[in-house]
């Protein structure tokens, strides 16, 4: 199954590098130097640019391309003082930005080459730089569109329960249980509410939030507290999650609401734990969230997220 998966996914990355136009990822309007700069001027381009390669440019053409490589050898050879003309290389392999994004991929296969400047096929001008990095970022981000787009057509042609139940008072309520240290069970509780909210068919992006904004709480019981339970009530409004747990409870709430506050031990960061982003991510997930916690007592985290609110536009 995994490498069929492997494969279809493979085959659409392919299937975009043919319809994908190279003016659409190269990076726009590069850095460029002229022939008549001084090599030595390089190094605080190169430096501060963080690239390993620039085209040269006169009247807007390209006129060679000058290199990281280049600049060391002008180092090593004390030609400092020279004039980039004279170290460039001329004999440039040039992309047109109409061309699909497979010729770019076959030049870089063939010539080994980090970079190639991208002319405009009628001017002759130069319009961009394209680097393998460029390519991989746009076609992620394609397949990111596409996904979404089908996701939302999926969900769409669905039967969702939701949308037969009649009245106004419906609500649904899950609980689940969560045992504190057990890191074999940890996220069963944020699976299984994913997969109920999945069968009442609400929108995958609700139903994203959720889940992640679930799966933090119940990993902080699970890594903090000797267990607790989470409640879930379901309305026609919206997703009201309530997890409450035994103790320690939270000296400072606030200060554990901050990005990157975290007393995992080294330990739990060596599971993978403890960026201190948790909570932070609840609340990014959510709606409304409050915490609320007692030393000795135990933590209350409750976070809403809205069925109807301003991410929605299935
Ligand atoms: N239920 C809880 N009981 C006691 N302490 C908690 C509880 N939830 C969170 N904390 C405390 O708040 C801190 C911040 O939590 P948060 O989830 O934001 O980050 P983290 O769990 O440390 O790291 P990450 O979630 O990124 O793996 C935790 O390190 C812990 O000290
Ligand atoms: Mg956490």
């Amino acid at each position: 199954m995994l490498a069929m998966a492997q494969k279809e996914e493979l085959t659409k990355q392919q299937e975009l590098i043919y319809e994908m136009r190279i003016g659409l990822v190269m990076t726009k309007n590069p850095v460029s130097v002229a022939p008549e700069m001084q090599m030595s001027k390089l190094r605080e381009i190169l430096q501060t640019k963080r690239i390993s390669g620039m085209p040269v440019l006169e009247n807007g053409f390209l006129v060679g391309m000058v290199s990281l490589e280049d600049f060391i050898e002008c180092l090593t050879s004390d030609a400092m003082n020279d004039s980039v003309a004279k170290h460039m290389s001329t004999d440039v392999i040039t992309l047109f930005e109409n061309d699909f994004l497979v010729t770019a991929v076959r030049e870089f296969e063939r010539t080994g080459f980090g970079r190639f400047p991208v002319l405009n096929r009628e001017t002759g001008e130069l319009v961009g730089i394209l680097t393998k990095g460029d390519i991989l970022r746009g076609v992620a981000k394609k397949l990111e569109v596409e996904f979404h787009r089908a996701e939302k057509k999926r969900y769409k042609n669905k039967m969702h329960i939701l949308d037969h139940v009649q009245a106004d008072e419906t609500r649904f309520t899950f609980q689940y249980h969560i045992v504190g240290n057990d890191f074999n069970r940890a996220g069963e509780a944020a699976g299984n509410l994913k997969k109920n909210l999945k069968r009442l068919g609400l929108p995958p992006e609700i139903i994203r939030r959720v889940a992640i904004a679930s799966y933090e709480a119940e990993m902080n019981l699970v890594i903090y507290t000797s267990g607790g339970y989470m409640t879930v009530r379901i309305s026609p409004e919206m997703i009201t999650v309530n997890v409450f747990d035994n103790g320690p409870g939270i000296p400072d709430v606030n200060q554990a609401m901050q990005e990157g506050y975290s007393t995992a031990e080294n330990r739990i960061r060596d599971l993978g734990f403890g960026a201190g982003m948790g909570l932070p991510n609840i609340k990014k997930c959510s709606d409304e969230m409050l915490l609320r916690s007692k030393i000795g007592k135990g933590t209350n985290l409750r976070f809403s997220v809205k069925l109807y609110g301003k991410n929605d536009d299935n």
